[in-house]
């Protein structure tokens, strides 16, 4: 959601004549988008603002979730000039001129509207892959989470600004578009009488140009049904992945985390998608040191993914957000040392879960979308499978550009990417 939103920010400043510059020092105004959603990611704010030279000279804004939460209270650092929240991006310009020429403090942090700002698309060159949100917010309120608290309740964006910006997209020649949201499943928009709800803009977006891959995250397991399920497996053009944040195996932690399902339940949907769909790359997040969380609920964690085995996921131990439910009314009562080490059990596991789905890719055929130069060596290039899966590959003589479609044999794997030859 804030790359998507760095992108907008760019083009709201760009369309008025502001330039990015590549190095730091160079920059007239530098902006954080940031996140709220634990601490580590905002304590990160406070030591990039430390590290920037000739503060003086240049005006800090902070956007984003932590504009959002925190508001004023971030003047209290001195060199903070101003403070955005994700609805009023569109006042960026004048808040920067004012800033620079008063020499004023500003904090702006109302929720207008849940606002899209659809009548910017995305313009870069050389562009493949663009992110197109389709709802803004939260409704579900998992106990943790300051995303409602942040981003606001949930809002769907109007369908014929969704199909216009990717039909704008296809004459751009991009390749991929990921559609974004808390939880994309919720798309629900009114035309008239008709309801448009994300299996249908699923569809209609996946018929606007069969070559362009259509991805999308994140789904709540409570969600994601077999009517979805059903349109991922009939368009080609769908990628076949699919998140499906888990955070905990055990029920009671469900239940305190208000995740609105039991893992016997999100277990059946993963039945379900393997049923309908067996090849499709399944990711997850998964949080361990909720409250309340003891050994035998960390098992029942490492269990499920015993059960499941994911190709990735991301995860994390709990970090109390002030507002959230749980803050206010449960105990933060697993000790970090605890924390540290259920996640490392959490991360070890994965690592072999990872290795064990890459391995099985072993001398099977995948159609790469390329995305570019490898980092580590200029004659390989990398890309992704339909599945999510990162794929490095030699390109000698730069016969392949990114953009294009190139089929690849796997001849090895590690935990995080799949090696190949073109063929
Ligand atoms: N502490 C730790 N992890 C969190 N997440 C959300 N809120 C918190 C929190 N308070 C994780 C969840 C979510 C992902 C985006 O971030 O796993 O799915
Ligand atoms: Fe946060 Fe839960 Fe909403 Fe995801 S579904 S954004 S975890 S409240």
């Amino acid at each position: 959601m804030n790359v998507a939103d760095s992108e907008i920010i760019e083009m709201i400043l760009m369309k008025q004549n502001f330039k990015k510059v590549e190095d730091i020092n160079e920059a007239n105004v530098i902006l954080f988008n940031t996140c709220s959603i634990r601490d580590k990611a905002e304590q990160s704010l406070f030591k990039q603002i430390e590290q920037i030279k000739n503060k003086k000279n240049k005006i800090i804004g902070i956007l984003g979730c932590m504009a959002q939460r925190l508001g004023k209270a971030l003047l209290e650092h001195k060199n903070i000039d101003f403070v955005i929240g994700p609805d009023e991006y569109r006042t960026l310009p004048k808040v920067i001129e004012e800033v620079y020429n008063k020499k004023v403090r500003i904090v702006k942090t109302e929720f207008i509207n849940n606002e899209f700002y659809d009548d910017f698309s995305q313009n870069y060159k050389n562009a493949i892959s663009a992110f197109i949100p389709i709802i803004r917010g939260c409704n579900n309120f998992c106990t943790y989470c300051v995303v409602p608290y942040t981003r606001g309740r949930e809002k769907s964006r109007d369908i014929d600004s969704i199909i216009k910006e990717i039909k704008s997209l296809k004459d751009k020649n991009y390749k991929e578009i990921t559609l974004l949201g808390e939880n994309v499943d919720s798309y629900s928009f009114f035309k008239g009488n008709q309801k448009y709800k994300f299996n249908d803009l699923l569809k209609i977006v996946a018929e606007i140009d069969e070559n362009m891959r259509i991805r999308f995250t994140s789904s709540h397991p409570k969600d994601i049904n077999k009517d979805i399920l059903e349109t991922i497996q009939k368009y080609k053009n769908i990628c076949k992945h699919i998140h499906l944040p888990v955070q905990s195996g055990s029920n009671k932690i469900l239940k305190l985390m208000n995740r609105s399902y039991s893992s016997e339940e999100y277990l059946e949907k993963i039945e379900l998608i393997r049923t309908l769909i067996p090849s499709c790359g399944i990711t997850t997040d998964i949080m361990c040191g909720f409250c309340d969380e003891n050994e035998d609920d960390h098992q029942q964690t490492l269990d499920l993914m015993e059960k499941i085995k994911y190709d990735s996921s991301f995860t994390f131990a709990y970090s109390e957000r002030s507002g959230t439910y749980s803050a206010k009314n449960f105990k933060d009562n697993v000790d970090k040392d605890t924390k540290i080490r259920r996640l490392n059990e959490i991360i070890n596991l994965q690592h072999i879960h990872s290795e064990y789905q890459n391995k099985k890719c072993i001398g099977k055929t995948f159609e790469i979308l390329v995305e570019g130069e490898s980092k580590r060596n200029k004659n390989e290039y990398f890309g992704r499978t339909t599945c999510n899966k990162v794929v490095i590959f030699e390109n000698l003589n730069n016969k392949i550009s990114s953009g294009e479609f190139v089929n690849v044999k796997i001849n090895n794997y590690t935990s995080a990417t799949l090696f190949g030859n073109i063929i």
